[in-house]
């Protein structure tokens, strides 16, 4: 088999057989197909697409080749949530103890942050002392003794992801709706979880800026996941404005905290959050219907039990749980800044994007893959899309360095104004195999 051939097929179109994906997978990971080779192959697959088998054919050469976890020790459905990424999303932090707290175990590996969006592990690295890089025996007590593990991903499930995702990095091969779904279900397969929940994220912040772009993804992530024995459902959501109040490492601890107190129960990122939670209720076998999931949602919050989770998760895992409770004892700022409107009006839209960018200038997220975070800096959001707002009002408050240079018309440039009141849309978009 010669990669040359593969290359010019998938070129002018042609389809590749299950024995030649796999081959190409192979060489990518162990060094036999030199960096060149996959990038062409890479390239034409973004042209040239991938049908069903192909897809499915790379997403299992790509999951076996690394480890696969057995999770079978821990009784019970294991379910997992997936989000394809977005500016404030912290709903993992929510999500697992709420759905651990109603007795389905949840286990996760998430990502670090690079670019604009935040990764879920920078996030619990903010909680003082908590490891977040569990070996496989930590993951497991984790979530035999707490039903809720969170780790960030290890070398040895699918290495050949982290070879072609580094490549698609430096390509500009990232955007490619196989090379995605391969990429994050050969992660999810490896996991060892016997159902997911997806979330699929749609608009100019996110990888999917259409919904015709993101109904394909979910399909296509379906798919591949029912192909494969998982249950699988996904939610399609609405990824403009950042989600919630908090942009930022130790921010967005606190803002996922109050939410599992009970505050900001009718905030977008709550109801999400608690949609997500019951779906993967339901799939956990906890909950037949969506209302009586969401009661259960409901209940864990009320009672206390979901923080009680989260607290004995941090303390398993030989982070501070006090500073649940106590926010003084996360990182902290060098300096609150304000910044004021500078005109009447309502809030028209709210850049997402442009947002997290400075919030990764302020030190909350990496330009370069090597960049050390300051897990206290970020920017809690005031502004909320559609209110009134007064000139003077504050519209952001910049949690920054000691002597970090902040300036507010690059925030306020992030919003745009409308005289009359702008029409709410809906979070969710659509949903596939709910
Ligand atoms: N997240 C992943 O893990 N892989 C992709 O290809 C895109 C987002």
């Amino acid at each position: 088999m010669r990669m040359y051939d593969l290359i010019y097929r998938k070129k002018l179109g042609g389809a590749l057989s299950p024995e030649e994906i796999a081959f190409w997978v192979k060489g990518a990971a162990d060094g036999t197909v030199p960096d060149e080779q996959s990038a062409a192959l890479l390239m034409a697959i973004c042209w040239r697409g991938m049908s069903t088998e192909e897809t499915l054919a790379l997403t299992l050469a790509m999951r076996d080749s690394g480890k696969r976890l057995d999770l079978s020790s821990v009784p019970g459905l294991k379910v997992d949530k997936h989000s394809t990424g977005g500016v404030g999303d912290k709903t993992t932090l929510i999500l697992g103890p709420i759905v651990a707290a109603c007795g389905v175990p949840c286990p996760m590996f998430s990502g670090r942050g690079l670019g604009h969006t935040g990764g879920t592990v920078d996030k619990f690295a903010a909680i003082p002392g908590l490891k977040v890089e569990l070996s496989e025996a930590e993951f497991l007590r984790s979530l035999a003794e707490t039903r809720f593990a969170n780790s960030a991903q290890t070398a040895d499930i699918a290495p050949a992801d982290k070879k072609l995702y580094a490549l698609r990095d430096i390509t500009a091969t990232v955007e490619s709706i196989p090379l995605i779904t391969a990429s994050i279900m050969s992660k999810k397969l490896a996991g060892g979880a016997d159902a997911l929940v997806l979330d699929v994220k749609c608009g100019p912040t996110a990888f999917m800026k259409t919904l015709d772009d993101a109904t394909t993804l979910a399909q296509s992530m379906v798919d591949v996941g029912t192909a494969h024995g998982m249950q699988i459902r996904a939610l399609i959501t609405r990824m403009d404005a950042p989600l919630g109040w908090a942009i930022g490492n130790a921010l967005e601890v606190m803002e996922s905290v109050e939410i599992l107190r009970g505050e900001h129960g009718d905030s977008e990122l709550a109801q999400m959050s608690f949609r997500l939670a019951a779906e993967m209720l339901i799939m956990g076998g906890a909950a037949n219907t969506l209302p009586e999931a969401l009661a259960k949602v409901q209940a864990v919050l009320q009672d206390g039990s979901a923080l009680a989770t989260l607290r004995r998760f941090v303390a398993l895992n030989g982070g501070d749980a006090e500073a649940l409770d106590d926010f003084s004892r996360l990182p902290q700022p060098g300096q609150v800044v304000e910044v004021r409107a500078a005109q009447d009006g309502y809030i028209a839209a709210i850049d997402g994007r442009a947002l997290g960018i400075l919030a990764m200038d302020l030190g909350a997220g990496r330009r370069d893959r090597d960049d050390v975070l300051d897990l206290g800096v970020g920017i809690q959001v005031q502004a909320r899309l559609g209110q009134k707002v007064a000139q003077g009002e504050v519209l952001f408050r910049v949690f920054a360095k000691g002597q970090q240079q902040v300036t507010p018309d690059l925030y306020l440039a992030a919003l745009d104004w409308s005289t009359t009141k702008p029409v709410a849309t809906p979070w969710l978009l659509g949903t596939i195999g709910c």
